[in-house]
């Protein structure tokens, strides 16, 4: 795995030379936040020796690299999910390679179902924890020493600092800003209304099939993160409607200026 990421990151290399200072996954709904930036440089995924390329309908797969007010960023637009068949240490491969590319901090969006009965589609949610027990660890298998050590903390995978920067920067923007759990299920179906009950005894405020694998790995080499969840539709069994994937991206593309908005200042104060 190690071999892998060093052929990635000289791949990149070769062609982008940029340090970056914070790293961006992009979720649904913000797909097109990396095109309002001021950009430097792009490279596909597909241009990349060895990098998995993800599979879902419009979900685009590139690193852009460039600037949100003075400070230097690469965005993942198009993240690579379990769901699709890749092992999970190919799952949060871009995350690690941000990290390697000199990124100190990453900042994780998402869309997620809200689990909390107090949430509704459309609100924000500062993910404060995660649990990852529907989910194989992305850190099973020989440990990479280079990037960090084989049993790493998790008691504060999500910055106590970066959590009050966010709140900060949500009050600025007039937000609502919720706070609570992520649960990561593997998808790529919707889960079932016992699955959230007990999803709910366990603490967990929202759910979806990203992000912690990838706040797991970027803490395991030290990176400083954070994570906000888009809720964009109530959890299976918390309303008489079904599920899809349209409601989950009216409701992402409902809020999208706004969450850009946030984006946007949480970048820029992180430092
Ligand atoms: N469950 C899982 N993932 C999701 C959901 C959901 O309800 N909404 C958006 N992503």
């Amino acid at each position: 795995m190690y071999q892998k990421l060093m052929t990635c990151l000289s791949s990149v290399k070769q062609k982008i030379d940029f340090k970056p200072e914070v790293a961006l996954v992009l979720g649904s709904g913000l797909g097109d936040y990396a095109d309002g930036i001021k950009v430097e440089d792009t490279m596909e995924y597909a241009e990349i020796d060895g990098f998995p390329v993800s599979t879902v309908k419009g979900h685009k797969g590139r690193f852009v690299f460039g600037y949100v007010g003075e400070t230097p960023v690469v965005i993942m637009q198009g993240r690579v999910h379990y769901y699709e068949g890749y092992p999970m240490s190919d799952v949060v491969l871009p995350t690690r390679l941000m990290g390697l590319l000199g990124a100190k901090k990453l900042l994780l969006t998402n869309a997620a179902g809200g689990v909390n009965e107090t949430f509704k589609p459309g609100d924000f949610m500062m993910i404060t924890d995660h649990i990852t027990i529907g989910v194989p660890s992305p850190l099973i298998g020989p440990n990479i020493e280079e990037l960090g050590t084989r049993f790493p903390d998790m008691s504060e995978v999500y910055s106590n600092r970066l959590q009050g920067v966010v709140r900060e920067c949500a009050a600025d923007c007039g937000i609502d800003l919720k706070e609570g759990v992520y649960v990561q299920f593997t998808g790529p179906s919707y889960e079932t209304p016992a699955e959230i009950r007990l999803a709910r005894s366990w603490g967990a405020d929202a759910v979806g099939m990203s992000t912690a694998c990838e706040a797991m790995a970027a803490r395991h080499m030290g990176l400083e993160v954070c994570g906000i969840s888009c809720i964009t539709n109530l959890a299976a069994g918390l309303s008489r409607q079904e599920l899809n994937h349209k409601e989950v991206q009216e409701t992402a593309d409902r809020v999208a200026k706004s969450f850009k908005e946030l984006v946007t200042k949480i970048v820029t104060n992180m430092a």
